[in-house]
């Protein structure tokens, strides 16, 4: 896909197609010829209205698509992406090649208008068909340039920029995205390892890759214990980004590429999407590239603890005591509350960074997506101020997070009887926050953000810029709570 920008009057560019997102109080002062257009059809642009018709002759274009921005003041970054998704989608529909896109109303302009759009387009034409032999033309239609229409030309450097930036990052998106798609017999730990030390070589990172012996000798007991059951060899991924950085940030993912349960199994019914419970870990990944590729100024590090969650023969039973990495000893009454497991380890390890602020991200309660289903993040933590940033993050870029309360008085639903501390917490209660309860045990030293994507990691439709599947959270919000806190750091500086 060719991303560009060029200035002057939309209904003057020649393209393919042409689209405008227009809100509602500028629908009247669109370019004669484009309203001559939409005499026959009826669009008032209202948000999300979409009317797509016949251009030529009119305009040197095949279609003119519009797309409702609804009323002005209700416009933000969030608008725009969807907007241009829904002109890209379009206009690949109609197996055209490009698109001019110009947006006329609302206040967002420049760079973050230009960030918006390609992240728009590109996490919009995203899609999962490797394993689709036999598609049709139509099926395989890709859209393959995208003009982004100014009106000023002092406006095109910005937008560039902006578009430049979007690219990267919704790039850093389709590559998580892809991770999570993959089925489990593809995306094996091995399989993340090996991607990681792909990446790495490519974007200069450094890159470790600890398998059972090395996990072993640093007595990662809990994430072990997970793997026991599988025949997968585990995998805890270090990748680091700008070692000499002054401030040093941990991103911990949940890498289970396959959740079965173990021998606390799971219901048969809709187990196939147990493939996305490494989302947590695609999305640290995703993240360090992104990070990489902008060069952000930040030592960061992402610990990604892979391995199946399988029943086999030589699994931990209910009941089981293993110790973590920090010597804290666990009880393991359900094996299916595996994710807290491997994370209690990286958690633990995060702590030889001496960081500065430690974020976990991890599809790790079904009781989160009972609580907040798919519109929100769950947020726990220790730190009030990293709290703040990633809720700012999360506004700016759509994926939001919402804070549940981690009291100390929650701490004691996952008090152990024969050990430190027990892996579930009273049956029906807070499931949510007991796994941040549990987690907390093994924080030490650092300002510490867990957040549960069990429910926005995957969408059961296509919606917005989403297609159904994968969605790659984590990886924007992550970027932009970074690309923020690097800009405070400057003016403070200042
Ligand atoms: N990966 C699941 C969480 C999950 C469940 C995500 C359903 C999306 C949809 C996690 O490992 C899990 O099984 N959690 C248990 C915890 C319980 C045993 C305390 C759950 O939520 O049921
Ligand atoms: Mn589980
Ligand atoms: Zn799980």
């Amino acid at each position: 896909m060719k991303l560009s920008v060029v200035s002057g009057g939309l209904e003057t560019v020649k393209a393919p197609a042409i689209a405008v997102a227009v809100t509602e109080d500028q629908l009247v002062r669109l370019p004669a010829k484009v309203r001559a257009l939409l005499e026959d059809v009826t669009f008032k642009a209202k948000a999300k209205e979409l009317a797509a018709v016949p251009a030529f002759g009119k305009l040197p274009a095949k279609w003119l698509i519009v797309v409702g921005l609804g009323p002005a003041r209700e416009v933000t970054a969030e608008t725009i992406r969807r907007a241009a998704a829904a002109a890209a989608k379009t206009a690949r529909g109609k197996q055209l090649s490009g698109t001019a896109f110009a947006v006329v109303g609302g206040q967002v302009d420049g760079a973050r208008l230009g960030q918006a759009v390609a992240e728009g387009v590109l996490l919009g034409l995203y899609r999962f068909q490797q394993y689709k032999t036999g598609l049709k033309t139509d099926e395989k239609h890709e859209l393959t340039e995208f003009r982004l229409v100014v009106a000023r030309a002092a406006d095109r450097v910005g937008a560039a920029r902006g578009l430049a930036r979007g690219e990267t990052i919704a790039e850093a998106v389709n590559f998580a995205r892809g991770l999570i798609n993959q089925p489990a017999n593809v995306a094996t730990p091995t399989y993340l390892a090996q991607q990681a030390q792909a990446m790495a070589r490519t974007l200069h990172l450094r890159c470790r890759v600890l398998s059972r012996p090395e996990a072993r000798r640093l007595h990662m007991g809990a994430f072990l214990s997970v793997a026991a059951g599988s025949v997968q060899e585990p995998k805890f991924i270090i990748l680091e980004h700008n070692p000499k950085g002054r401030r040093t940030v941990v991103f911990a993912g949940k890498g289970i590429t396959f959740d079965t349960g173990g021998i606390s199994i799971k219901p048969s019914e809709g187990m196939d999407r147990m493939k996305y419970d490494m989302a947590g870990g695609a999305a640290v990944l995703g993240a360090l590239r992104a990070a990489a590729a902008l060069r952000l100024p930040f030592h960061i590090v992402g610990l990604v603890a892979a391995t199946e969650n399988m029943p086999g023969g030589s699994a931990t039973r209910p009941g089981d005591v293993v110790r973590a990495h920090n010597g804290k000893t666990i009880e393991i009454l359900n094996t299916d509350a595996e994710g807290r497991l491997v994370l209690a380890d990286a958690l633990a390890y995060a702590k030889r960074f001496k960081p500065q602020a430690v974020v976990d991200l991890a599809t790790l309660t079904g009781a989160c997506v009972v609580a907040l289903g798919s519109e929100a993040i769950g947020l726990m933590g220790t730190d009030a101020a990293l709290a703040r940033r990633l809720r700012q993050a999360g506004e700016a870029t759509g994926e939001r997070v919402w804070e549940l309360p981690l009291w100390d008085e929650y701490l004691e639903g996952v008090k152990g009887e024969v050990a430190d501390v027990k892996n579930i917490g009273p049956r029906g209660e807070a499931g949510a926050i007991m796994g941040a309860a549990f987690l907390k045990h093994f924080v030490d030293g650092y300002p510490w953000v867990h957040l549960d994507i069990a429910g926005t990691a995957w969408a059961e439709r296509e919606r917005g810029y989403h297609a159904k599947g994968a969605t790659g959270v984590g990886v924007r919000l992550l970027v932009q709570m970074l690309e923020d806190w690097a800009q405070d750091q400057g003016t403070a500086s200042r």
